[in-house]
């Protein structure tokens, strides 16, 4: 019964407001995107996702998104998804108590071939040892999910590592509601078919899927 008031009330409080006039939100967005990106712009491409975003990130609720599932923008190379997520990290650096950690899959993938299970621990669980009062989970970031998905080696165990740290973070998600957020270059249908059934249904829970439109913004 606790379990469940407890987890009853985190979604509860998780969902408040944060009270910034979206205006106001707009342009901190628009300023921090011209002090981080060269020649920043938003555009037709993009403007409809910095606004979801804006209200996501402020925690409005809105038909658009779910604020209990984290977010994954899908698009073609250089459309601006990592720059997205670059600008998003310091916005809530300064309205939020916590930002989302960032991770790419290489190096989730190299921490495991050099650490094992314990090099994984800070993008799932983060605690020391196996204590379960310890655990600290962050909201993450994988940046470039989808690619490098093979099974690693740590002492000669080969383990679907992306696969087993999905779990972690669907359970991270429905205990602790800390969400995971993703930029790939994949769509829905193939990040699903490339993790397998049990992940494809938990990713229903765990991601509202937008996707990035336009040019590779790379010149
Ligand atoms: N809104 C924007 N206005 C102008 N330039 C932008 C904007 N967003 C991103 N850029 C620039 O476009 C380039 C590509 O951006 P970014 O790395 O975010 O793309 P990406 O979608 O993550 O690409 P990839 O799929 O290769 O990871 C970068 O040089 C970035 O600074
Ligand atoms: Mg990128």
């Amino acid at each position: 019964m606790e379990y469940i008031e407890k987890t009853v009330k985190n979604r509860v409080s998780f969902h408040e407001e944060i009270k910034i006039d979206f205006d106001v939100a707009t342009e901190m967005v628009k300023a921090i995107g011209k002090k981080t990106v060269r020649n920043f712009i938003i555009d037709e491409h993009n403007v409809a996702l910095y606004r979801d975003l804006i209200g996501y990130f402020l925690n409005k609720e809105s038909k658009r998104y779910n604020l209990n599932k984290g977010i994954v923008i899908s698009g073609s190379v250089g459309t601006g998804k990592t720059a997205i997520f670059n600008i998003f990290k310091i916005f809530t650096n300064v309205i939020k108590e916590n930002t989302f950690k960032k991770a790419t899959t290489k190096e989730i993938i190299s921490n495991y071939v050099k650490n094992g299970f314990e090099g994984i621990e800070p993008y799932g669980y983060n605690c020391v040892g196996t204590d379960n009062i310890n655990r600290n989970p962050m909201e993450l970031l994988i940046d470039d999910f989808g690619y490098d998905i093979m099974n690693a080696k740590h002492f000669g165990n080969e383990v679907d590592v992306m696969g087993v740290l999905l779990e972690y973070r669907y359970d991270i998600l429905i205990n602790y509601n800390k969400r995971i957020h993703a930029t790939t270059n994949f769509t829905k249908k193939e990040l699903s078919n490339m993790f397998g059934e049990r992940l494809e249904s938990r990713f229903k829970e765990m991601f509202n899927y937008f996707e990035l439109r336009g040019k590779d913004r790379r010149k």
